[in-house]
């Protein structure tokens, strides 16, 4: 099932930067997960980079459970960062994304040295069962990344495509970043990547040029300057080792989520998804 997925994401020519920014790994995508989802689209979006931008331009995606403690060294690896997360605990204002994102915001975040830090933010969440509530943990990770005095990039228009009805992820007409919906709308997720990760580029998120972002008409013609070659087209293969750690099994009203890594199962009723309960075995 990935293969194909991550095929799809295979590029139509192939880019290159063709100006002295040669360091490897100057992206990081730390990103925090239940159910894998948000790690999937990590895994695009990095794919979509290394694809557009220059091969080894980002890094594999890192899960935010595994640098808990560690996140100053994390951060300060990259040049520019791109943070995601799903959203979870529907109707508590804060800690919304039900990762380790919670334990860190108001903790550990505060001591980061993020000013000036080009950061762009993605975020997942279910419109259809969520809709008064869509992706709203995307707004409280960009509000905290904000107050550390980062250099945000990557706000995109709410589109027709979004069928919710509130977000806290969406300030205005524009949503905070890339917002995507892996279970209602994963058709569209290919499309929104593809999309957002050239507006980073034209916004100048990898050069390290960029200010403010101005608005992505404007910008259009002062994209990173690019070289388009006659080189076949990339095949992006996924490492199957790298596949989310959860696997998904059905009983008759409750959708379990196995967590591989924690030893547990998420059980999620499948008429009203705002129950559910853990079991650790
Ligand atoms: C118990 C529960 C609560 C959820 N709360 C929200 C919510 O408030 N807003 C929303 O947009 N999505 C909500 N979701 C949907 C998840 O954000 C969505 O399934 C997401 O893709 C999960 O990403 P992950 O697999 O990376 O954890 C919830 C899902 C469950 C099971």
């Amino acid at each position: 099932l990935l293969l194909p997925l991550a095929a799809a994401f295979a590029p139509t020519a192939f880019l290159r930067r063709h100006h002295t920014h040669t360091e490897l790994d100057a992206v990081g995508i730390v990103f925090g997960t239940s159910t894998g989802s948000t790690e999937e689209v990590a895994d695009f979006i990095a794919a979509r980079i290394n694809s557009v931008v220059g091969s080894g331009t980002c890094s594999d995606p890192i899960c935010v459970d595994n640098v808990v403690g560690s996140l100053s060294s994390t951060f300060s690896k990259f040049d520019q960062v791109i943070c995601g997360t799903p959203t979870w605990n529907t109707g508590a204002d804060t800690e919304r994304s039900g990762t380790a994102w919670d334990e860190v915001y108001y903790g550990e975040m505060g001591d980061l040295n993020l000013e000036g830090k080009p950061v762009a933010v993605f975020g997942l969440g279910d419109q259809e069962s969520y809709g008064e509530n869509y992706a709203d943990a995307s707004g409280e990770l960009f509000d905290v990344l904000q107050k550390l005095g980062v250099k945000s990039f990557g706000q995109t228009t709410v589109d027709d495509s979004y069928v919710h009805e509130e977000s806290k992820a969406q300030r205005g007409d524009k949503f905070v970043g890339l917002m995507c919906d892996q279970a209602n709308q994963d058709d569209l997720t290919e499309e929104r990547v593809e999309k957002w990760v050239g507006q980073l580029v034209e916004e100048g998120f990898f050069s390290g040029e960029g200010s403010s972002p101005p608005p992505v008409a404007a910008t259009a013609a002062a994209a990173v300057e690019v070289e388009v070659s006659e080189t076949p087209i990339v095949q992006v293969v996924k490492d199957s080792s790298k596949a989310p750690s959860s696997s998904v099994s059905y009983e008759s009203t409750w959708k379990g989520y196995r967590n591989e890594e924690k030893g547990s199962t998420l059980w999620v009723n499948k008429d009203n998804q705002k129950e559910s309960y853990t079991t650790q075995n």
